[in-house]
C-alpha cells in the first residue's frame, strides 16, 4: 500500500499548497509551516489508537496493521517521527495520511479534523457557503445532534409503540435501528420543539436546522416532522446533519429531507457512507436508491450500501463513492424510467473517469427493489452478479430493442459513440473506449460477416496476433484493390514484421503506383512477382476464420471497416502487449482484480480468447 501522501509530504514542508477539494467547494490555502505545526501537537499514536489496538515496544509502538490481513502485528507507530509504518504491506504516512487511508477522510477533512483536536483554526479559510464561518455551525450541529437521540429514543417508547411495530413490519431488527440510529418523530403539539428548547435551543437555530419550518410568514413555525420514521443522514464522520423522513401511513410526501442548510448539501452527501465507510476493504460499494434499500442491504450483509438522497447520483457523489471503491454498483430498476436513470448517470461518470476508477451498473427485476429483494432470499447478490461495466452498459442503453439496419442508422449509432468518447478527459480510457465500441459495433451490428472469431482456432494454428493481422490487412486489400485509393498511404506507412509479407506489401503498393487498377488483376501481379505461397497463406481458413471482412465474398463496406479496425490496431500496438502482461500478471497473483484487469481488456481487444 502506497501512500499517496508521501510524496506530498515533501512538498508540505515549506512550500505553499493549494488544494482544491471539488466536493468541498473552496479553495484552502494551507502553509506547509501550519501542517508541521499540526503534526508536531498531535500524538499520532493517539490517532492511530483510535482504530489500531497498539502496545508500547521500547520507542515505538506496535499493532495489528489495518492496511492488510495478518495474525502478528508489523504495524509500528513512531511518536519521535511522527509517522506509521507497516513492515508488512509497506503502508506508511502521517497522521493526515492515516485518517485519509484508514478512515478515508479527503485531505482537507483530516486537516481540519486533526486541526480541531488540538485546537488550531485553519489559516486563511475562505468561508463555508453563506459565509458561516466554523463556530456558527456548532450550536447547529449540537440540536441536530439532541434531535436525534430524542427521535431514536421515541422508537422504544410504549406510547409511540406504532413506530417500532412498524419497523419490525418492514423487518428492521433492534441492531439495526442502532446502527443507523433510527428514530420517529411523532405528531401532536410541538413535543420536538418544547423538548429542544428545554435544552436551551432557540426557535432560530430550529428553523436554521431545518427542524421547524415556516409556512405563511403570518403563521408560527411548525415541526417539519410529524409521524414519520426518521432516518439520521450523517456526514462522512458520522455526524448528523440533517434527516429523512418517512410517513408511517399512506400519504404524500412519503419521505420528505430536511432542507439544505449550511451543514447539508443533498447532492453532496450519501447516506449510509459513514457504515459504508467501515467495510470499503471488503465489501463491494452499492448504490441504491432510497434509505431502506440502505438499510435493508447492511442489515442482509450487504455492508457497503449507499443512496443518494432521494435525487440522480451527483458529480460529488460520485466522486466521493470512489473515496471507498474503484469500481461502485449503481441499482436501477429495470423500467423505462429506471434505464434512463441509468443511462443519465452512464454519461455523466464520463467526464470524470480516470484509469481503473468506473461504475458498473445493476439492473434490478421490474417491480422489485433492493430492500424487497433482500427478502427473498439470494436474489439481490444474483443481480450484483450480472452487473454490467459502464461500457456494456452504454452500449446497452443505446442499443436495446432496436435496429441498425439502413446506414443512416449505423451511423447514427456509431456518431453517438463517438460523442461519448469524445466527452472521456482521460487521453488513454477515451483510446480504449474508441475500441470497446468499434468491437461492440463489429460483433453486433455489422454482424457475422465482420465478426472476429474467436482466438480458439488461432490457439491451434502457430499464428501470432501481428502476424494475423498482417495476414488480414494484406486479404482485405487483395480483394477489394479498390481500397488502395483510400488507405495506400496507410499502407505505405506501415512495416510489415514478416520479410516475405513486407515484399508483398511493396508488390502492391508498385501495383498502385503503376495505373488503372481495373486493367490488370492485382491478385494476378502478385502471382506473377512469384508470391504464390505467401498468397496461399493469406488465404488460407486459419487466416480467414479470423476476419470475414477479409474474405474473398466479404462485402466492400465490410472490408473496408475490416481495414480501419486492424489498422488502428497495428499502429497503436493495442492487444497483444497488454494482453500478455495481464495474463502474467493473472499467473504470478490469482486474484480477482488481476481476473477482472485481464477480462477488461480483452473486451477491448479485437481477439477475445
Ligand atoms: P419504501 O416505500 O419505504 O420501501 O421506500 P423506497 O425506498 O422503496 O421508496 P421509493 O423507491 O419510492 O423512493 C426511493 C427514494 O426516493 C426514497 O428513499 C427517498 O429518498 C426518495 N423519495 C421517495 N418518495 C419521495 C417523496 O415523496 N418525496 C421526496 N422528497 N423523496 C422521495
Ligand atoms: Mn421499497
Amino acid at each position: 500500500m502506497v501512500n499517496a501522501l508521501g510524496k506530498l509530504k515533501d512538498l508540505y514542508q515549506n512550500t505553499l499548497l493549494i488544494i482544491i477539494e471539488p466536493t468541498e467547494g473552496p479553495i484552502l490555502q494551507i502553509q506547509g509551516k501550519f501542517l508541521e505545526t499540526l503534526r508536531a501537537r498531535l500524538s499520532i499514536a493517539e490517532v492511530v489508537g483510535e482504530k489500531v489496538k497498539l502496545t508500547r515496544k521500547g520507542r515505538e509502538f506496535m499493532g495489528l496493521c489495518p492496511f492488510h490481513h495478518e495474525k502478528t502485528p508489523s504495524f509500528t507507530v513512531n511518536e519521535e517521527k511522527e509517522f506509521y509504518h507497516c513492515f508488512g504491506c509497506g503502508a506508511h504516512g502521517d497522521a493526515i495520511g492515516f485518517l485519509m487511508e484508514a478512515q478515508k477522510y479527503s485531505f482537507m477533512e483530516a486537516v481540519k479534523e486533526l486541526a480541531s483536536r488540538v485546537g488550531l483554526s485553519l489559516p486563511e479559510e475562505t468561508s463555508e457557503k453563506g459565509g458561516t464561518s466554523q463556530e456558527d455551525l456548532t450550536p447547529l450541529r449540537q440540536v441536530l445532534q439532541e434531535a436525534s437521540a430524542w427521535f431514536h429514543n421515541n422508537l422504544f417508547l410504549a406510547r409511540y409503540s406504532e413506530s417500532l411495530r412498524y419497523a419490525e413490519r418492514r423487518s428492521l431488527k433492534t441492531e439495526t435501528l442502532k446502527k443507523f440510529n433510527i428514530g420517529f418523530a411523532p405528531e401532536g403539539s410541538s413535543p420536538l420543539e418544547k423538548y429542544l428548547k428545554t435544552k436551551g435551543f432557540s426557535d432560530e437555530i430550529l428553523l436554521a436546522a431545518g427542524l421547524l419550518a415556516q409556512g405563511e410568514t403570518t403563521r408560527p413555525p411548525y415541526e417539519r416532522f410529524r409521524k414519520r420514521l426518521m432516518f439520521p443522514i450523517q456526514d462522512a464522520q458520522g455526524r448528523v446533519v440533517a434527516f429523512g423522513g418517512r410517513l408511517l401511513d399512506k400519504g404524500e410526501p412519503k419521505y420528505l429531507n430536511s432542507p439544505e442548510t449550511p451543514l447539508f448539501s443533498k447532492g453532496k452527501l450519501l447516506y449510509g457512507y459513514y457504515q459504508a465507510k467501515e467495510k470499503a476493504n471488503t465489501e463491494p460499494l452499492i448504490v441504491v436508491e432510497g434509505y431502506m434499500d440502505v438499510i435493508s442491504l447492511h442489515q442482509a450483509g450487504f455492508k457497503g450500501a449507499v443512496a443518494p438522497l432521494g435525487t440522480a447520483l451527483t458529480e460529488d457523489q460520485i466522486v466521493l463513492a470512489w473515496r471507498l471503491s474503484p469500481e461502485p454498483i449503481l441499482c436501477f430498476d429495470g423500467d423505462g424510467a429506471g434505464l434512463k436513470a441509468a443511462a443519465r448517470a452512464a454519461e455523466r461518470v464520463l467526464p470524470l473517469l480516470k484509469p481503473g476508477y468506473s461504475l458498473r451498473f445493476a439492473i434490478l427485476p421490474q417491480g422489485e427493489d433492493p430492500d424487497s429483494l433482500v427478502q427473498k432470499g439470494d436474489r439481490f447478490q444474483m443481480v450484483l452478479n450480472q452487473a454490467h461495466s459502464l461500457v456494456d452498459a452504454l452500449w446497452l442503453f443505446l442499443t436495446h430493442g432496436k435496429n441498425f439496419k439502413t446506414p443512416e442508422q449505423k451511423a447514427a449509432l456509431q456518431k453517438q459513440c463517438a460523442l461519448w468518447t469524445q466527452g472521456i478527459q482521460d487521453g488513454e480510457i477515451k483510446k480504449h473506449y474508441h475500441y470497446a465500441f468499434k468491437d461492440l459495433f463489429y460483433k453486433n451490428i455489422v454482424g457475422k460477416k465482420a465478426n472476429i472469431q474467436s482466438l480458439s482456432p488461432l490457439r491451434k494454428t502457430n499464428l501470432n496476433l501481428s502476424s494475423i493481422y498482417e495476414h488480414l490487412l494484406l486479404a482485405i486489400l487483395i480483394n477489394h484493390p479498390i481500397l488502395l485509393d483510400e488507405a495506400s498511404d496507410d499502407l505505405a506507412s506501415l512495416e510489415f514484421k514478416e520479410p516475405k509479407l513486407h515484399d508483398l506489401r511493396n508488390g502492391i503498393l508498385h501495383f498502385y503506383a503503376a495505373g488503372p487498377l481495373d486493367e490488370m488483376n492485382l491478385k494476378d501481379y502478385l502471382l506473377k512477382q512469384g508470391f504464390e505461397k505467401e498468397l496461399d497463406d493469406i488465404f488460407s481458413s486459419r487466416v480467414l476464420i479470423h476476419g470475414a471482412f477479409a474474405s474473398p465474398s466479404s462485402s466492400f463496406e465490410g472490408a473496408r471497416e475490416g481495414w480501419k479496425e486492424i489498422f488502428n490496431r497495428i499502429q497503436h500496438g493495442l492487444g497483444k502487449k497488454d494482453l500478455q502482461e495481464a495474463q502474467e500478471h493473472l499467473a504470478e497473483e490469482m486474484s480477482e482484480e488481476a481476473w477482472h484487469r485481464l477480462k477488461a481488456l480483452k473486451k477491448t481487444t479485437l481477439l477475445q480468447y
